[in-house]
């Protein structure tokens, strides 16, 4: 098997070391990275160091240019995206389809948002002390950005650090997760074809012990990370002066209240408590349901659950697939196992064959179970019963995390409530807390992270604002 070149400032290089790759599924060897060195990685920060000044004075028409080319080779390719995605994530053709397509658009967004994030110009004259004088405002990247990726998308959220980068005349080195290095390198082919200056790019597919002296290299002012509470505050308390933005976990809740449409409702979680496995920051791991409907959600919702095909991911009709690994799994099945010693009970699946996890559902979970209070990151959703509003409210606001919530309400009042009262950095109604669209505002608040992902909010993370003031004028 061909062993894949990384990415070193913008060009193909190979390293002394392999990283090989598996599928989840059958445990087969689905690709072999080539690790850089020491020394290459140095050569790479030290080329997106270097290429700075160069990246921030690039036409935007230029920058726009480039993400609009990737967006279209990504959709060109997407098939075989996909199914790289598929084989080194365990993650079902219908979902690996799904972010291929999303990643188009991340892209596509970006090259938008880069043509619109111009500057501002502000008069100062509102005062008269500042007569004649008008402030030009631009933003202005911190430099270059270091952008750690999870497993769980291997193409979307690498694009979703990648994209605004670029966006703003930032070089961005990628560390990719180790798991899942392989879609990372076929998108630097991609960007290798935009002709953007040397050094704008680097994928480097290091093991995470050598994380650390990227996030602490001082040439690397930003550090973008998404995956696991304790690593990201550990990378913000080690480099407390960098710009840190980080895309943390959460154990999201879905709550259904009276007037909700309980067909819609339950099919939706069903299916969103299990896709990618339950893999998703995002994915519904906390049912909260209005006491005088429980009966009549939960009789839906278990057919809904019990119909989910589940199985191997190359097969098209597959839904749920298996974890990125074994030990993910057997970690998954300790904590139901734990929630059950604790007086739970299981009301679908709880088992596991290999890598894979059934779609499980649990009732009458302690709110101190590992599956309850953390993130599971597994197809386990546990349900709720509540007397009503506030109870709900305050059960999903019962938890470190507070990443995104969805409520089924058809009430625009309770819409608006939730929005005012739910601790999250965002409220779906009447959906899953798992709706994303890759260009609005993604984020959390609490323990799920700090900053914002959706291009835009990305753009203005990686930037700060810079003052021209301009004096003497006749306004
Ligand atoms: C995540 O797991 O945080 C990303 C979810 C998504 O992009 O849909």
């Amino acid at each position: 098997m061909d062993v894949r070149p990384f990415w070193l400032a913008g060009r193909p290089a190979m390293g002394e070391a392999e990283l090989p790759v598996t599928n989840s599924h059958d445990g087969r060897v689905v690709g072999i990275a080539s690790v850089p060195t020491g020394d290459q990685v140095e050569q790479a920060v030290a080329a997106a160091a270097a290429v700075r000044g160069r990246a921030a004075a690039l036409p935007i028409h230029v920058r726009a240019e480039a993400l609009a080319h990737v967006s279209r080779r990504i959709a060109e390719r997407a098939e075989e995206f996909a199914r790289l995605i598929m084989e080194e994530n365990g993650k079902p053709l219908l979902w690996a389809r799904g972010e291929v397509g999303r990643a188009v658009s991340t892209f596509r967004f970006a090259a938008e948002e880069a043509r619109r994030f111009g500057g501002e110009v502000q008069r100062l004259d509102t005062d008269p002390a500042a007569q004649g004088r008008l402030a030009y405002i631009s933003r202005v990247p911190y430099g270059p950005v270091l952008a750690i990726t999870p497993f769980n998308f291997p193409l979307n959220l690498v694009a979703h650090k990648v994209a605004p980068a670029i966006a703003v005349g930032a070089p961005v080195v990628v560390k990719p997760a180790p798991a899942t290095p392989l879609s990372a390198l076929l998108l630097g082919e991609l960007l290798a074809e935009t002709g953007l200056p040397e050094g704008m790019f680097s994928v480097l597919p290091v093991p995470n012990d050598r994380a650390a002296a990227l996030v602490e290299d001082p040439r690397l002012p930003v550090v973008s990370f998404t995956g696991s509470a304790p690593v990201g505050y550990a990378i913000a308390d080690r480099v407390p002066r960098k710009r840190v933005t980080l895309e943390l976990g959460g154990n999201a809740a879905a709550v259904v209240l009276a007037d909700a449409d309980l067909d819609h409702a339950a099919s939706r979680v069903a299916l969103f408590s299990n896709y990618q496995a339950g893999q998703s920051c995002i994915a519904v791991q906390r049912v909260i349901v209005e006491d005088a409907v429980y009966d009549a959600f939960v009789e839906r919702l278990l057919p809904a659950v019990r119909a989910l095909v589940t199985g191997d991911p190359a097969d098209e009709k597959t839904q749920v697939g298996p974890m990125v690994s074994e030990e993910a799994a057997e970690r998954v099945e300790r904590w139901v196992a734990d929630a059950v010693a604790a007086g739970a009970r299981v009301l679908a699946g709880g088992g596991r064959s290999g890598a894979t996890v059934e779609p499980t559902v649990l009732a009458d979970v302690p709110r101190d179970a590992l599956v309850y209070r953390e993130e599971v990151f597994g197809p386990v959703m546990v349900l709720e019963r509540v007397a009503g509003v506030d109870e709900a409210f305050a059960a999903v606001n019962d938890s470190a995390y507070g990443l995104q919530a969805g409520v089924f309400t058809r009430s625009l009042d309770i819409a608006f409530r939730a929005n005012r009262e739910l601790e999250v950095g965002g409220v779906i109604i009447g959906d899953v807390p798992s709706y994303r669209a890759d260009q609005m505002p993604y984020g959390g608040v609490k323990d799920s992270g700090v900053g914002r992902e959706g291009l835009r909010s990305a753009m203005a993370d990686y930037t700060y604002e810079k003052v021209m003031v301009l004096t003497g004028l006749t306004l």
